[in-house]
């Protein structure tokens, strides 16, 4: 019998003749070497701090906690190192590749200029194996950021780490910190993640952990390959959430059963930074017997909302204080329509206790999950009002079978980036032509959604549709893709070009 998966395109130019056109499986477009001129050296100007550090990219063991695995990272420790750097700082950052491969590094969500923005073929050369490139920006804004590998699938090995801009005006309302990674971990146990991209394309033998979850046989008299909607659609409300069955789930890097425990006093005002790193995982994450206080989303301010539990797509970051109490707390990373089970633990210790079982389950998970897209900017957020001087569309487009998506109707490579210019208000009308969630991710810009809410990455779950608003202040080729580490490689990226 003919299996139609039920994340088919339902709508849009997507059909039979991209789907063909693109059955080769588009890889990371390639370049030629030496398209791209050196970014210029930037000079500090007077007063202005540096950050300088090397990151060698390098094939590394690394224990997860008791379980050691062979993987591609920054060092020997998940997520790599910490970078850390004041608003208005000039950051100097060395990615030294020691990989077979070739790498470059991006900065995701940093307002920086295009030349250091790490996309290959789009803003750099890749960097080749043994050689070096020096990435020199200036981070604008204050906030919690992360960066990683722009080549290939290399995000969903070891090569990612949080990057947090300081604010020089913060008003420091806590008492401690807390940087909370999380990720979703299969290299090294037996498969790289492009044995799993070869198992999804079923370009290769293996079955790749690829997740058999659900794709339907057509029903009778259902003549059209569509889904109508009467079959289960996976958790609400991010319908199917995600391509691959993953081994481990990580929270700074430890896997459940050797959590990473924080300490702090009771009483004490603590930020968490949460970044989703993962390539294939939503996480609803919750601190057990805690309330979460979410104050910023992307690294921009919201009006404070009190959420039991939050969801975090890829690419996404929450802020959030958490007054704690006296004990020890499970901080859980639930993925979401992961029906293998497993998740991400950490420990919030401010007194006496045991540390919880790996299996901890947390009540605050039972109730509402906090949406972040239905938070609030705070006013120093907004936007200026102006009008809109440009709209263009954007839909994200594909399928599980072939495993192919896409963006207005073709894959990177085959799609035509969208064009704007300089000094325009620009809005962006995303929409999510799918059956599955996508995390979309737009480079060098931080897009209001239309509640003002300033997002680099937006959830977007299927059929949904946003206006994402912006100002072409930022001259560059930028990317715009799916976060999805898997459907951004085989395609669900295009491009904003515009000129000075
Ligand atoms: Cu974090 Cu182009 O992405
Ligand atoms: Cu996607």
């Amino acid at each position: 019998m003919k299996r139609i998966s039920r994340r088919t395109a339902i709508t849009g130019g997507f059909g039979a003749a991209a789907l063909t056109l693109a059955a080769c499986g588009n890889r990371t477009v390639p370049t030629e070497a030496g398209t791209f001129t050196p970014a210029p050296t930037l000079t500090p100007k007077a007063g202005q701090n540096v950050v300088t550090q090397t990151l060698t990219a390098a094939p590394a063991k690394v224990d997860l906690g008791g379980k050691t695995v062979s993987t591609w990272a920054y060092g020997e420790s998940l997520p790599g190192p910490l970078i850390r750097a004041t608003a208005g700082d000039l950051l100097r950052i060395t990615l030294e590749n020691r990989l077979p491969d070739a790498s470059t590094i991006h900065w995701h969500g940093i307002r920086l200029h295009n030349a250091a923005d790490g996309v290959p073929g789009m803003t750099q050369d890749p960097v080749e194996p043994d050689t070096s490139f020096t990435y020199e920006f200036v981070a604008p804004d204050p906030g919690t950021y992360f960066f990683h590998s722009h080549v290939g699938l290399q995000l969903d090995r070891g090569l990612y780490a949080p990057l947090i801009i300081d604010d020089p005006d913060e008003p420091g309302d806590y008492d401690a910190e807390w940087i909370v990674t999380l990720d979703d971990w299969i290299d090294g146990t037996g498969q790289t993640p492009d044995d799993v991209l070869a198992g999804l394309t079923g370009a290769g033998a293996s079955d790749g952990g690829g997740m058999d979850h659900g794709d339907m046989p057509m029903g009778e008299g259902s003549s059209d390959g569509m889904d109508h909607g009467e079959m289960p659609m996976g958790d609400e409300p991010w319908g199917d959430a995600g391509d691959v069955a993953y081994p481990h789930f990580l929270i700074n890097g430890r896997i459940p059963e050797a959590p990473e425990i924080f300490e702090a006093k009771p009483g004490q005002r603590v930020r968490l930074r949460l970044i989703n790193a993962s390539a294939d995982t939503i996480f609803a994450l919750a601190l057990g017997d805690h309330v979460l206080s979410v104050t910023h989303s992307d690294g921009f301010p919201v009006e404070p909302v009190n959420a039991k539990a939050v969801y975090l797509g890829m690419g996404e970051r929450y802020d959030v204080i958490v007054t704690v109490k006296d004990g020890m707390f499970p901080l859980v990373a639930r993925p979401v329509g992961k029906p293998d089970g497993g998740q991400g633990l950490a420990v919030l210790k401010t007194g006496a206790g045991d540390v919880p079982a790996p299996d901890i389950q947390v009540r605050e998970l039972d109730g509402e999950i906090l949406i972040g897209s239905t938070l609030e900017p705070a006013e120093a957020a907004r936007l200026e009002d102006r009008t809109v001087d440009t709209e263009l569309e954007l839909a994200l487009q594909g399928s599980m079978e072939p495993y192919q998506w896409a963006i207005n109707g073709a894959p990177f490579g085959q799609n035509t980036p969208l064009s704007i210019r300089e000094g325009q208000r620009v809005r962006i009308i995303a929409t999510n032509q799918t059956m599955m969630s996508h995390p979309l991710h737009v480079h060098g810009h931080t897009f209001a959604l239309p509640s003002g809410l300033r997002k680099d990455t937006v959830m977007m779950a299927p059929m949904e549709s946003f206006a994402l608003d912006f100002d072409a202040d930022n001259p560059g080729r930028w990317a715009a893709h799916c976060h999805n580490a898997y459907h951004q490689e085989v395609g669900m990226m295009t491009g904003i070009d515009y000129a000075s």
